[in-house]
């Protein structure tokens, strides 16, 4: 079955030395089929709190994502460029969201990657290297939370091994294995997944492991069990844990996401909420938009697996001064209304491995501008940077006819580095990716029978009284 998901934090299986100079051959976006009818929001006790942690490296899909982002866009081919980039990924830092699953009734706090399909946990006994040279380095300085043994409901498969590398450098070596694992409430008998043995891994000292939400194709089971041997080889696909949830009928097809605010940027705050089968009952509007999903085909130019992110069209942008602006959000062509920007925006990838908003330059341009004082491009950064008390324009992004609303506390970010940047960036021509600036303003359904995904406005709650919200904040 083929499975819709926030494309994020991208497993990417090129060789190792090739990392540092990315090719990306880019296929064009095709439209999913829909194998079902929309299954209903309904609110779900199925659901998963989200943790965040903080990881010595960049969030594993912004080293992939970034280098699409700069990239030259020759005939379809992006290439990395090597400058420009550093101050952002600093910027990106840190953030994971984490979960609980429980394996062979031990619960484990896991990474929740919504753009690799591999559960993995970390072995009782394993080799740690250093992802940057190899070299085998301290158990401790892979930063795992506790590791696992199997268990009584746990089985070995025999010549199959597990073996994967991470866009950052990031790369594991290790066992199939078949084991009971629960996950949102939802017990799957017999899951396979990874048990790892060879880790090089930058941890955050908390989880123990990984649930890949993203769909079979993706999977990195391979034959016999010597690693070396699977270089350009083809991955055997099984089905990823949602999958089989969905496939097995253990719930409906669809899973949502609403990410929390972090308001104080602390360390462990909350991140949010993720249901299976249904909504989590959080406030949200009473109405929906819903897209359809196409894929965009992303591989690295020499490598076998492509990789494959979630997009949908947008009707237009929404910027201006003035709090009360009516946005012509059918594109009527009334002059009394604000028109929308870039109208319509097709193949922009829904995101929440990606922090910011990448949007067309002329949006990031005219948003930039709206800003009091306006916020420029840095020469040093190469990025929109803005006073961090500046006063904030109206921004929305316009989906099946309904505006969604930015709060104003997701668009100057403060880098701890003694100044702001703007949480909309240009994509620079790249591919345009509506991040988690974007995904904190709303409850988002990816309805994988239906091939849609679904967005409704979400309660804010503003804790940051130096900012005032005006107009028709109909989302709060
Ligand atoms: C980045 O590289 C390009 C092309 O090599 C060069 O023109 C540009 O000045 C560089 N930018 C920075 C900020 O170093
Ligand atoms: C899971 O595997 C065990 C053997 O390891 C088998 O006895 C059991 O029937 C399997 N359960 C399912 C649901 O396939
Ligand atoms: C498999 O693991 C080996 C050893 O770590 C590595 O050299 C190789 O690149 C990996 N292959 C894939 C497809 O990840
Ligand atoms: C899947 O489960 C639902 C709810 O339990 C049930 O109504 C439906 O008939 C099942 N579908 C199949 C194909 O088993
Ligand atoms: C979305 O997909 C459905 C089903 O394939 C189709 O009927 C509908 O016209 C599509 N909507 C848009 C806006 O393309
Ligand atoms: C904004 O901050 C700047 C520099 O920190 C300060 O000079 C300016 O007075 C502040 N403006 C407002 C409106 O608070």
């Amino acid at each position: 079955m083929r499975f819709i998901e926030a494309a994020a934090l991208a497993a990417l299986t090129v060789p190792i030395a090739a990392r540092d100079n990315f090719d990306f051959r880019v296929n064009q976006p095709r439209r999913l089929v829909a194998v079902q009818r929309p299954s209903p929001n309904r609110v779900t006790g199925n659901t998963i709190p989200l943790g965040r942690a903080n990881t010595k490296t960049n969030s594993l899909s912004a080293g992939y994502l970034q280098a699409i982002r700069s990239g030259q866009h020759v005939d379809g081919v992006y290439s990395r460029l090597q400058n420009g980039t550093a101050q952002l990924l600093s910027v990106n830092a840190g953030s994971v969201f984490l979960a609980p699953l429980q394996a062979g009734g031990e619960m484990f706090e896991v990474v929740i990657d919504t753009g690799s399909s591999d559960t993995w946990l970390v072995n009782n006994q394993f080799t740690c290297v250093d992802p940057t040279d190899s070299e085998v380095i301290d158990e401790s300085q892979c930063a795992f939370g506790p590791t696992y043994s199997l268990s009584s409901t746990a089985e070995q498969v025999p010549n199959r091994n597990f073996n994967i590398s991470y866009a950052d450098g990031e790369r594991l070596n290790g066992q199939i294995i078949t084991e009971d694992l629960t996950f949102a409430g939802i017990t799957v008998e017999n899951q396979t997944m990874g048990l790892v043995t060879v880790v090089g891994w930058y941890g955050d000292g908390t989880s123990s492991g990984l649930v890949g939400l993203a769909y079979v194709s993706l999977t990195n089971q391979y034959g016999g069990s010597n690693p070396s041997a699977d270089v350009g080889g083809l991955n055997i696909p099984y089905n990823p844990l949602l999958t089989s949830m969905f496939v097995e009928n253990l719930t409906a097809p669809i899973f949502s996401i609403a990410l929390d605010r972090d308001v104080a940027q602390t360390a462990q705050a909350a991140g949010g909420v993720l249901a299976v089968g249904g909504i989590p009952n959080i406030p949200h509007g009473s109405s929906w938009a819903s897209a359809n999903i196409s894929v965009v085909g992303i591989d690295a130019a020499t490598g076998q697996p492509e990789y494959q992110f979630y997009a949908i069209r947008v009707d237009g942008w929404a910027v201006s001064k003035n709090w009360n602006a009516d946005f012509d959000v059918k594109m009527t062509g009334n002059t009394r209304k604000t028109p929308l920007l870039h109208a319509p925006t097709y193949n922009v990838i829904v995101d929440s491995g990606t922090t910011l908003i990448y949007a067309p330059t002329d949006v990031a341009a005219a948003l930039a501008a709206a800003f009091d004082p306006p916020s420029t491009i840095s020469s040093t950064y190469g990025l929109y940077t803005v006073a961090c008390n500046a006063t904030v324009p109206r921004f929305g992004v316009a989906v099946s006819s309904k505006i969604f609303y930015i709060n104003p506390l997701d668009l100057i970010i403060d880098t701890g580095l003694g100044f702001c940047v703007l949480g909309v960036q240009s994509n620079n021509g790249g591919y345009t990716i509506i991040g988690d600036v974007f995904m904190r303003n709303v409850l988002t359904v990816f309805d994988v029978g239906a091939a849609q995904v679904r967005f409704s406005a979400r309660q804010c709650q503003l804790t940051n009284g130096a900012i005032t919200i005006g107009g028709k904040a109909d989302y709060f």
